[in-house]
């Protein structure tokens, strides 16, 4: 999904149609069917966790970006405090909420509609933000600035972002990126924009393949099955759909160019 929404929405846009409710949902319901909206899995979840201290039942954490809440559940069970996971979808904060609830966590794990970028929290007010996948939406280097004065001094920010792996990369690759989400930079650059944003990073790393090929694809694929057979004849959703393919296509032939690499990173001063 991570080059989903930049994707279509510039389609939709220079053919000068707006994305209206119908699309939302088309985009809601097809990611609705998946554990999680984009790369991750439960171990990396955990091991951004275990580079994070000092967490008690008082702390208050953001999931910014949290979709249906598959790494926020996961978080909701291994740390203490209250988690507020925000999204602009509802259909997926109606499933968050439905999930934090069969899973008994109701009373510290809520989620709400909002935007990343006018976010409904007090200054100074977070120990911990957290974000797999979803920083693109507002732009790495503005989500990294704006989203800091949310947190205590002392407190954490973990993002997973997109990343090049290397400086240089063929033609079809990265016209793809610079179309989808130009913002996207080299590891090294991406850790000195945290710098820059005034954290102290306390580890990186790239997240491995299976994030991508089982916890991504695979559940993507039984996804679109259900959703075409849901929309035949739609042209829009199956537009939609043959966008999910291309983006598998190209994972796999330049994977060795990019990928995802979870921050993690300390507010100082
Ligand atoms: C690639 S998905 C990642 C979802 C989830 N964090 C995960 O890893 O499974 C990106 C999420 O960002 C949400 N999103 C996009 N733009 C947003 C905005 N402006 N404010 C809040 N959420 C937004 C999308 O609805 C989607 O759920």
């Amino acid at each position: 999904m991570l080059s989903l929404y930049a994707k279509y929405i510039k389609i939709m846009s220079n053919e000068n149609k707006t994305i209206h409710d119908f699309e939302l949902n088309l985009i809601c319901d097809f990611f609705s069917n998946m554990e999680r909206q984009g790369p991750g899995s439960p171990e990396v979840t955990l091991k951004a966790l275990s580079f994070i201290d000092h967490l008690t039942d008082k702390s208050l954490i953001a999931d910014i970006g949290c979709g249906t809440g598959g790494q926020t559940m996961v978080l909701a069970k291994h740390v203490p405090g209250q988690i507020t996971g925000i999204d602009f979808l509802r259909g997926f904060i109606d499933i968050f909420n439905r999930n934090a609830e069969q899973a008994g966590l109701q009373d510290r794990v809520k989620g709400i509609v909002g935007s990343m970028d006018n976010l409904p929290f007090q200054e100074e007010e977070l120990d911990l933000i957290w974000s797999e996948g979803a920083i693109y939406n507002i732009g790495f280097e503005r989500g990294l600035n704006e989203w800091r004065k949310y947190l205590k001094t002392g407190g954490y920010i973990a993002v997973s972002e997109c990343s090049w792996f290397t400086d240089e990369r063929p033609a079809e690759i990265n016209d793809f990126w610079m179309d989808a989400y130009p913002e996207i930079d080299t590891i090294p650059n991406q850790v000195a924009k945290v710098c820059k944003a005034g954290y102290l990073p306390v580890a990186t790393f790239i997240l491995p393949e299976n994030c991508w090929t089982e916890h991504y694809f695979a559940p993507k694929t039984s996804a679109q099955k259900i959703f075409l057979s849901k929309y035949a004849g739609n042209k829009v959703a199956e537009e939609f759909s043959a966008l999910q393919a291309s983006e598998e296509e190209l994972y796999r032939k330049y994977k060795e160019f990019y990928g995802y690499t979870f921050f993690i990173a300390k507010k100082i001063g």
